[in-house]
This record gives C-alpha cells, sequence and structure tokens, in this order.
C-alpha cells in the first residue's frame, strides 16, 4: 500500500519534467549560408560541402558516399564493411535464394530430384551468385570486390529521414542522405538484377525442362522480389539488427515444418527418412547451415566468440523433434 501511495505523486512529478522538458524552447545559433571556416551545423546528418576556394557551403545534406564528420565537414566515407555488414548482405542474398529453392521445389511437385529440377536449382543459384557478383562489381571501386562504405553506427542511420533538423522552428533543413552508403542502395540494386537475371535465363530453362509446372517459380519470383524490395525499403534497419535472430526463428520453424510433412512419424521412421531419401537430406543440411548462420551472426552482433561450443547445437531442433514427436501426435489428444 505505501509503495502505491508513493508512486503516484512520483509518477506526476515525472511527467512534469518530462514534458517541460520537452516544452522548453531551446535556441540554436549557426551560421546560414556559404561560410568562410568550418562552423557545426544543426542535425544528425547535415554537413557542409567544401566548395574548393577555401569555403564551405551551406548546411545541408552531403553527397553520396559522403558523411558529415563531428565538424559537420562532409567528408568521403573510406571504411570497409565489417564481418557483420558482409552478413548482413550475405542474409539479403539467402532470402531471394531460399524463396527461389522453395518455390522450384513447390512447382516440382515431387518428392525426389530429378535431373530436370536439378536444373532449374542450379539456374536459381547461378541467377542469384551472378546478381551479387555484379553488384559487388557495380558498388563503389567499381570493378573491384572491395565496398567503399560509411560505417555504420546505429539504427537512426537507416532512416536519416526522421532526422532533418528543424533548427528554431524556422523551417526544416533536408539533410536525408544514404549515411549507411552503400549497405541500403546495393540491396535494391542487387534485387533488382536478380528480377532482370531470372527474367533472362529461367523461362527458356524452365519451358524446356518443366513445361507447364515451371512457369509457377517464375510467376512467385515475380512476386516475392518486388515484396522484398518493398520489406527492404521500409524495414531495412530493423532487418539488419535483427536478421540473426530472424534467420534461427525461420529455420528452426520451417525445419519444424519439413519434419511434419513426413509420412512416418515415429522416430526409426524420421531417422531413416533423413538419411535414405537425398532430398530430405540436402533439406535437413541445408537447414543445419542456415541454424549455423544465424548462430554465427548472433555472436558476431553481441562481440563474442563461442562459435565452437554454440555451433555444436545446429543439430539440436532436428534432433528435438525426432525425439519428441510422439508425444506431440494429435491422435494422443484423445
Ligand atoms: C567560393 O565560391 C562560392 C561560390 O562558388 C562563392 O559564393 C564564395 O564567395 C567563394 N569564396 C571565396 C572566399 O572566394
Ligand atoms: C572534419 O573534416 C574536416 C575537413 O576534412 C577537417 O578539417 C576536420 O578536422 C574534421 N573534423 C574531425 C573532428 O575529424
Amino acid at each position: 500500500m505505501a509503495t502505491r501511495r508513493f508512486l503516484l505523486p512520483v509518477l506526476i512529478a515525472c511527467t512534469f519534467c518530462f514534458t517541460t522538458a520537452i516544452k522548453e524552447p531551446k535556441s540554436f545559433a549557426y551560421e546560414k549560408g556559404i561560410v568562410a571556416n568550418l562552423s557545426h551545423c544543426p542535425g544528425r546528418y547535415c554537413g557542409r560541402t567544401s566548395l574548393g576556394n577555401g569555403s564551405w557551403s551551406a548546411c545541408g545534406a552531403c553527397e553520396r558516399g559522403l558523411r558529415s564528420n563531428a565538424s559537420s565537414a562532409c567528408q568521403i566515407c573510406k571504411d570497409e564493411p565489417e564481418l557483420y555488414d558482409w552478413l548482413y548482405l550475405g542474409f539479403m542474398g539467402l532470402l531471394p535464394l531460399t524463396f527461389h529453392l522453395g518455390c522450384i521445389d513447390a512447382a516440382a511437385k515431387r518428392r525426389t530430384f530429378t535431373k530436370e529440377v536439378m536444373a532449374l536449382y542450379a539456374s536459381a543459384v547461378v541467377e542469384v551468385v551472378v546478381a551479387a557478383v555484379a553488384t559487388l562489381l557495380i558498388a563503389d571501386p567499381f570493378g573491384e570486390f572491395r565496398i567503399r562504405s560509411c560505417k555504420e553506427r546505429g539504427l537512426a542511420d537507416w532512416y536519416p529521414l526522421f532526422h532533418n533538423p528543424n533548427p528554431n522552428y524556422e523551417g526544416v533543413l533536408h539533410c536525408t542522405q544514404e549515411a549507411v552508403y552503400p549497405l541500403y542502395s546495393m540491396v535494391f540494386v542487387f534485387y533488382t538484377l536478380c528480377l532482370m537475371v531470372m527474367l533472362l535465363i529461367r523461362p527458356l530453362l524452365s519451358s524446356k525442362l518443366l513445361p507447364g509446372r515451371g512457369k509457377s517459380a517464375i510467376y512467385s519470383a515475380l512476386y516475392f522480389l518486388p515484396i522484398l524490395i518493398f520489406t527492404h525499403a521500409i524495414g531495412a534497419g530493423l532487418i539488419y539488427y535483427s536478421f540473426p535472430y530472424l534467420v534461427i526463428i525461420l529455420s528452426v520453424v520451417s525445419n519444424a515444418a519439413h519434419f511434419a510433412f513426413q509420412l512416418d512419424q515415429s522416430m526409426p521412421g524420421l531417422l531413416l527418412g533423413c538419411i535414405r531419401d537425398v532430398r530430405n537430406l540436402v533439406i535437413l543440411i541445408g537447414h543445419w547451415g542456415l541454424h549455423a548462420y544465424g548462430i554465427i551472426a548472433i555472436m558476431v552482433l553481441n562481440d563474442k566468440d563461442a562459435y565452437g561450443s554454440l555451433c555444436a547445437l545446429v543439430p539440436l531442433p532436428a534432433v528435438f523433434y525426432i525425439l519428441t514427436s510422439r508425444f506431440t501426435d494429435p491422435s494422443n489428444m484423445s
């Protein structure tokens, strides 16, 4: 009781402090227009561009590939993506690949691999690899397997649009730029290339190898690629920080779903099914690869290095399903 009586005044006091802190009018002095000596700009992303004759431009967005430094000068970015950035780019590449493979698998409607379906899988892998390599080569420095980038410094970097300052309420300064150059834009390039390469290669292959049914895998790609592009446009920053967890959750769910579609749900049946059927074995190993990818990305995100011990957990979801499937049989309910 005593704590509750105490809580209300504290709450009111906090609300009061908070609202006054927000409303407190802050005057922000900064030099407008072109300046002879570098001076500070408001806002996280506004900067001044060197005019070449010693003067600096008015505060505004830096050019592409430049970022404002601590003293608001637009400086060319010379960072290289870190391991986590590469893992993020790899994840963005794995997304269309797994969707392609899943759609081809669904279109083939066969539970075994045939030469024709294998050729379509290979085509999907080649398309994604070609698009990825082309994206890397196009990215600055042009023609090299390196990327010149601006270091990512937090979630806000993905959404600079929300950080346009309005100093003294005199008007918004438009300083929106790609702060995580080129991690944001190159994914758009990659997905567009994926779409173009697929439309170049796949229809021919499909009509030869899987006439009739092969079409549906192409049609689904025409849906999921734009959806991926849209999701990236809106959620890039959130995906950047959550993809390790997304990989693990989605791959565990899809692993369980794959097992649940097996006809024989007994423990020996599931075990033998994994070994006897090449398709099942490939799917299982693919899932293990995804689990491992997620675990490594989580380690890198959190600056831990216990790769060895945690990667031993990779087979756990499959083993857990196989061991417990007989307890979860719906016929046990009655
Ligand atoms: C530098 O050039 C800009 C425009 O090009 C001009 O407005 C400015 O006065 C010049 N500064 C000097 C010091 O000449
Ligand atoms: C920002 O860049 C300008 C011009 O390149 C340089 O003179 C200045 O020292 C830099 N400021 C910081 C804090 O690095």
